[in-house]
């Protein structure tokens, strides 16, 4: 009889075996794959774990503050918190094309980890969230032609640059399973629970140019319509909700005036491992609800609209 407890053992008692007395770098992108992962290790190996947050300003709101306070107060994990949203925002000015503002993050993202890690005077392994369906996705993206159909974020490349070994204790389970060990390692529910974000963040779900400004109405619209779906009782129900900020602008009349400002797109979706999915049916009543509140509350929104897309032929993320 399998448990996660058994598991939790079993994993510990193997990292152990294979780290020894070496040192080991994490990277925390705010998600559960790799928090989970962090604490595991953690358990095993204590101080010898080094997480690292490279902080690229594109999470969703308070998001940043709620990882490093879970792991600098509540689990006490020493924490590098690297603020680099300058530079990508910079990096990513004027930038349209989905996949070089995909490969732009990706890049930089592990210039500035692969820095920090010499900083902390370096380390022998690197620690992975891999879960099985990445096992599974890196081989064939889709299960049809082999095709790129986005360039995934990850730390791919810098193993082999900075001579780490890795360190991958979720390789062999499911997002489902990663859920019930975080809970078992007694990571908070709200923090266990929550939706998969993509490694480039909110880049990829503003079409066209990233700015400061767009990710902060973005950031305002995405926080509204995930407290709806709270309030509703629906967010555990959901694979993936979150909001797109349109570059379309269009008229709207406000009081006893015009707008002319951007549309706002919601998206919310069912799966088990991101590979296909199904739209998730709301009422009308409760899209209602938040395009209302939206377009009240977000200063630079006044139109919003659903995204009715499944996967294939849509992919979950605009980018
Ligand atoms: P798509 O948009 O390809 O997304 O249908 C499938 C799942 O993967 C997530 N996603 C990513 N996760 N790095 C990640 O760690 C990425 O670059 C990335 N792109 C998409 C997406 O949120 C969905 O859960």
């Amino acid at each position: 009889d399998w448990t996660m407890a058994e598991f939790r053992a079993t994993k510990i008692a193997e990292i152990r075996e294979q780290v020894g007395d070496g040192k080991v770098i994490c990277g925390l992108s705010g998600g559960v794959d790799s928090a989970v992962a962090a604490v595991l290790i953690h358990e095993a190996i204590g101080d010898q774990l080094t997480c690292v947050f490279v902080d690229h300003g594109l999470m969703r709101m308070n998001e940043a503050e709620q990882v490093v306070t879970l792991f600098r107060d509540h689990y006490n994990i020493p924490l590098v918190h690297v603020d680099v949203e300058e530079q990508f925002l910079s990096g990513l000015a004027g930038e349209t094309d989905p996949e070089k503002k995909r490969k732009f993050i990706g890049k930089t993202f592990i210039d500035v980890f692969e820095e920090e890690a010499r900083k902390i005077g370096g380390a022998d392994f690197l620690a992975q969230g891999t879960l099985y369906p990445d096992v599974i996705e890196s081989v064939s993206f889709t299960g049809g032609p082999s095709v790129t159909i986005k360039s995934h974020h990850n730390v791919g490349g810098l193993p082999e640059r900075m001579n780490l070994k890795l360190v991958e204790p979720l390789r062999e389970l499911f997002k489902d399973e990663v859920r019930d060990l975080g809970r078992e390692l007694g990571l908070p529910d709200v923090f266990v629970g929550r939706h998969p974000f993509p490694g480039p963040g909110l880049a990829i779900r503003i079409p066209g140019e990233v700015t400061k400004e767009r990710c902060d109405i973005l950031r305002k619209a995405d926080a509204i319509y995930l407290d709806e779906i709270r309030k509703a009782g629906l967010y555990d129900a959901i694979w993936q909700a979150f909001a797109v900020l349109l570059p379309v602008k269009t008229v709207g009349v406000m009081g006893d005036g015009r707008t002319y400002d951007s549309v706002c797109a919601l998206r919310a979706v069912t799966s088990t491992d991101g590979m296909t999915a199904d739209v998730y049916p709301f009422d009308a009543g409760f899209l209602t609800q938040c395009a209302t509140r939206i377009v009240n509350e977000v200063k630079g929104i006044n139109r919003v609209v659903y995204d009715y897309t499944s996967k294939p032929p849509g992919t979950i993320e605009w980018e």
